[in-house]
């Protein structure tokens, strides 16, 4: 049976500062993956369970939001956006939207590449009769993340943000999903800056209502694109096919020399130039009109739009942001170039 779902909220209101200096030049919403803006990926996920109405709680860079993804109809869905009149954190900025809030919807952290089964999601909160849904992920490593402590019918029972271990070893922790009821509107205090993992969560879990954490049966691709290791990370599991919907693939328009080498995975956006001798790959997307000189070599990288390499330069490891031009014999490994 299809969900009564239809709106989701999403998080983009913060200022990216782990990927400083990239979110100088775009916000982290924006940041390229395979050439599409991060926050894209959530659109399509949503889009594919007909979750197309989707409103945006921005706040860092609003105006660059709206002026590169518009109406959000290039990837199915219907954007509104509302700004934060200051930060209001994670559970203000779903309060500053509540008007907007028809019935249950989905929440969602506005960094992450989730390729999840949506639809067992809604369908785990709808027969729980939770207040709250919590997609939940196993991870090795759960200090950077929320430790959400269940018992074995899946209630929560303590939120326990950003500790060092679970001494449980279970380590499950918030994937930044949720399925919220309106009621959630009831705990955010108006105009007010409040923290879902730090305010929020707690007090619902304090006044008893039902909080679901749910593991989906199928643990699809999750990445929280939050570092800049983390963003290289996630631009290399891409190429390399992580998520069954978004391909590497060459513009029709590319030229490569035919004494030049592409040793894939690589993405070659629309206009770009592979000039003679240069080796690309693996793991390597160049933005839209990137043109690298002769003899270069490139690995393991992530260049954003109308980058220029000189011949014979280095690059691995590297994150070059947009306009960027790096002389002949560059040699760099690891960091990011802005200009
Ligand atoms: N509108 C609005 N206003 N959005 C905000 C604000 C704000 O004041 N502050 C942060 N956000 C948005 C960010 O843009 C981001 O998309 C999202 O809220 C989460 O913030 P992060 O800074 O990325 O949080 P995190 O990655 O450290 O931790 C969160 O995500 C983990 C999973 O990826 C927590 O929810 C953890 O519990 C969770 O495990
Ligand atoms: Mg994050």
């Amino acid at each position: 049976m299809a969900s009564e779902i239809s709106q989701a909220v999403l998080l983009v209101g913060g200022e990216g500062t782990r990927l400083r200096p990239l979110t100088y030049r775009r916000p982290k919403a924006l940041v390229p993956l395979l050439n599409e803006p991060l926050l894209s990926y959530e659109f399509r996920l949503l889009a594919r369970y007909g979750i197309a109405d989707v409103i945006l709680a921005v706040g860092y860079r609003a105006d660059s939001l709206r002026n590169s993804l518009g109406d959000g109809s290039r990837w199915g869905v219907r954007l509104t956006y509302v700004e934060d009149p200051q930060p209001l954190g994670t559970a203000g900025g779903i309060g500053n939207v509540g008007e907007l809030l028809r019935g249950d919807f989905v929440a969602m952290n506005g960094d992450l590449v989730y390729d999840v089964d949506l639809g067992a999601v809604l369908e785990a909160h709808t027969d729980f009769g939770a207040t709250v849904t919590y997609c939940l992920r196993r991870v090795a490593d759960v200090s950077r993340y929320g430790l959400i402590r269940c018992d074995d019918d899946g209630r929560v029972q303590a939120f326990l943000e950003k500790r060092a271990v679970d001494e449980t070893g279970r380590n499950t922790v918030n994937s930044g999903l949720y399925v919220m009821s309106p009621e959630v509107l009831d705990f955010i205090p108006v105009a007010t800056t409040y923290s879902n993992e730090l305010e929020l969560f707690p007090g619902l879990l304090a006044a008893g209502r039902p909080l679901l954490g749910h593991v989906p049966a199928h643990q699809g691709y999750w990445a929280d694109v939050g570092t800049l290791d983390s963003y290289l990370e996630t631009s290399c599991d891409l190429l390399g096919g992580a998520v069954p919907w978004m391909t590497a693939t060459i513009a029709d328009d590319a030229v490569v020399d035919a004494s030049a080498r592409l040793v894939g995975p690589v993405h070659l956006g629309p206009g770009v130039h592979v000039g003679p001798d240069a080796v690309i790959g693996p793991d390597v997307t160049l933005g839209p009109n990137c043109t690298v000189g002769a003899g270069a070599s490139i690995c393991r990288s992530l260049l954003w739009e109308q980058v220029t390499v000189g011949a014979g330069a280095n690059l691995q490891n590297v994150v070059i942001a947009d306009n960027v031009t790096l002389p002949a014999h560059a040699n760099h490994n690891g960091g990011v170039i802005c200009p």
